[in-house]
């Protein structure tokens, strides 16, 4: 039988059980390896990145592929498309993704069909001759959610790839490779390490030959994440089930609350996940005051740590004029709902 993923999470990426063997996979701190095994050198791979990629693998299926960043791995994912390939993307999601996209298609990098994911039939309908179709779902900061099985099975009769970034559902919600999907992406830097202090990416795909030239490109492009950066994203990732759900828990509660107050003109809500964006009924200055007023509430960008976090996502030029400038991101941690939901009321008072 299958294990739960709450104990998956605990038990993936561990050493082989011998005599006085450790526990938890070591630091592999080194360039260099000894001639004649299967690495060769330390840009090529590392037992301690291994670790965290099978934990990965055990979560989302196929094999995985850690990067030194959400956008390295991003990176990685284009790169291997022929120049001027046709790829169909959401026309908002995350700003960084976004701006790459943007500067691909204005210099012929890429030609992107921008689509609104929400829209089933248009995202079909841009698919014809497309060599890739990247859908991050839900989106950033928005919360729009893609039909994923209809969008994938469509991709698929069509024989084009799919790639789908699966950052804010996470695998306790929902496994694009089980879909169909040919690449799932995490930000792992957000809810799969979860403790706010480590940047990395992650590919994962069960197509040996996609995995080969995915992993060409992070050997050749230097996109490496570090060791120690590796470990402590397993180590974060042990409880991310527990994180997660707790999380979660309580986004449900203060949608809810958000709702009912009255300086509060619209909750955007996905039905599962840790993020909840909502609108303030006042100026984008008022709306900065209120994330510049909260004490509990980190004013941050970034999200999925066990810290709540909370930003005004129009603050960044390179957020699309599509977001209102009203919109907070907030990104629900693991302290106790009745207190992050007094930050929330506190700050919204001094407006
Ligand atoms: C949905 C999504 N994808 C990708 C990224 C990029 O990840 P990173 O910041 O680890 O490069 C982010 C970062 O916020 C994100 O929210």
């Amino acid at each position: 039988m299958s294990k739960h993923i709450e104990t998956t999470a605990i038990t993936a990426g561990r050493p082989p059980v011998e005599p006085d063997a450790p526990l938890n996979p070591s630091v592999v701190l080194t360039s260099t390896f000894h001639s004649g095994g299967s690495i060769g050198y330390g840009r090529y791979g590392n037992q301690t990145w291994t670790a965290l990629e099978e934990a990965i693998s055990a979560l989302e299926g196929g094999q995985t592929l850690a990067f030194s960043s959400g956008m390295a791995a991003i990176s990685a994912a284009f790169s291997i498309l022929p120049i001027g390939a046709p790829v169909v993307a959401s026309n908002q999601g995350y700003s960084g993704v976004m701006s790459l996209l943007n500067s691909f298609h204005a210099s012929g990098r890429l030609e992107v069909r921008f689509v609104d994911v929400v829209n089933t039939q248009k995202v079909i309908d841009a698919m014809k001759g497309a060599a890739l179709v990247w859908l991050e779902s839900p989106t950033n900061p928005c919360l729009d959610v893609a039909d994923l099985p209809a969008l994938i099975s469509a991709a698929k009769k069509l024989g084009i790839g799919v790639a789908v970034d699966n950052t804010f559902a996470t695998p306790l919600v929902q496994n694009p490779l089980a879909m169909g999907a040919d690449i799932v992406m995490h930000s792992v830097t957000k809810f799969l390490s979860g403790h706010s202090d480590v940047l990395m990416g992650s590919l994962s795909t069960n197509d040996p030959a996609l995995y080969k030239r995915l992993h060409d490109s992070r050997s050749f492009n230097g996109s490496i994440p570090g060791p120690l950066e590796a470990w402590l994203a397993l180590r974060g990732l042990r409880t991310f089930p527990l994180r997660f759900k707790q999380s979660q828990e309580s986004a449900k509660e203060l949608v809810i609350r958000l709702q009912a107050h009255p300086k509060i003109t619209r909750v955007r809500y996905p039905g599962f996940g840790a993020i909840v964006s909502f609108e303030v009924d006042g100026s984008a200055e008022q709306t900065q005051k209120v994330c510049d007023s909260s004490t509990l509430i980190a004013h941050a960008t970034s999200l999925g740590g066990v810290e709540s976090l909370w930003e005004r996502r129009r603050r960044w030029p390179i957020e699309s004029p599509s977001v209102p400038e009203q919109l907070i991101r907030l990104s629900v941690g693991c302290e106790h709902v009745d207190d992050i939901w007094n930050d929330i009321t506190t700050a919204l008072s001094s407006i």
